[in-house]
């Protein structure tokens, strides 16, 4: 990942007047109020709303790799989302390998790594081996990681990693004692990552759902009342400006950090 920031990039972040020390590094994304924005515009189905969110998405990503921010993790679907009416489900499988097929192109131009993190073997096979493909053919892509939780639950992630932390302790290779944050982090889906420092929910919902509930200990939440398909670059540009604003003091004083 290049730390040297190339002169578009710089240009960009100064015509928008942010101060380039303190953009994030990773921003976080729950994308949500699709079926509500189809709804909005008279649409009979919610996959509409499925249908332009992806376009949505394929802003955000342009938007976000403008600025030369490294990380952009996506909630596409949820574990709980299986619970949705099959012709959603199936809908929203369908849209994800159009998705991944058509938009390979613009990942390799914009230097764009695509990530999966998630219960993936429950992905349809197509999905599952059309998300493989993705990620290998942009797997030497260095301009952005744009990482998408697919059949994503927080709490089964931590589950996971404790599981295997017990093997790990019960066949002799780990004492409890050494178990960290560190242990801890390896075996989770995102070990790969750095911890989110932005957190966007759209669609004026305040919740987390069961998203990265380890990694946002200490992100900055901005909750944006725009439906996703309506997001668009100005949308980044608020929550940027919104955590640009914040003094992240991860426990300290105010007075200690600017001394
Ligand atoms: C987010 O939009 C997309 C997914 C969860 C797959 P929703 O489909 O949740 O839309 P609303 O929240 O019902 O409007
Ligand atoms: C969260 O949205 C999951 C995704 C955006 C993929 P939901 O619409 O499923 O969340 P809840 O059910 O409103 O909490
Ligand atoms: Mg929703």
């Amino acid at each position: 990942m290049s730390a040297v920031k190339d002169s578009r990039i710089i240009d960009k972040i100064n015509s928008l007047g942010f101060d380039i020390d303190r953009m994030p590094k990773h921003i976080a994304v729950i994308m949500d109020g699709n079926g509500r924005w189809a709804k909005k515009q008279g649409f009979f189905t919610r996959i509409k709303g499925h249908e332009n969110g992806v376009t949505a998405l394929r802003e955000l990503t342009t938007s976000t790799a403008e600025l030369g921010i490294e990380y952009l993790t996506v909630y596409a679907f949820s574990t709980e989302n299986w619970n949705r009416p099959k012709t959603e489900v199936k809908a929203l499988m369908n849209l994800l390998v159009g998705a991944l097929k058509d938009e390979l192109p613009v990942l390799q131009k914009n230097g764009i790594r695509l990530n999966a993190i998630g219960n993936l073997t429950t992905l349809p096979q197509k999905a599952f081996k059309e998300l493989h493909e993705v990620m290998n053919a942009t797997k030497n892509n260095n301009h952005l990681v744009l990482t998408l939780a697919l059949s994503y639950s927080s709490k089964t992630e931590i589950l996971h990693a404790a599981q295997k932390i017990a093997m790990d302790v019960k066949q002799g290779k780990l004492q409890p004692e050494e178990v960290d944050e560190g242990t801890f982090e390896k075996h989770l889906f995102t070990h790969n990552l750095p911890d989110p420092d932005l957190l966007i929910r759209t669609s004026g919902e305040f919740r987390i759902s069961n998203f990265l509930l380890w990694q946002i200990a200490y992100a900055e939440l901005h909750f944006s009342d725009t439906l996703w398909p309506d997001f668009t670059g100005k949308d980044l540009y608020a929550a940027i400006q919104d955590y640009q604003q914040r003094e992240r003091r991860f426990g300290k004083t105010s007075e200690q950090l600017n001394k």
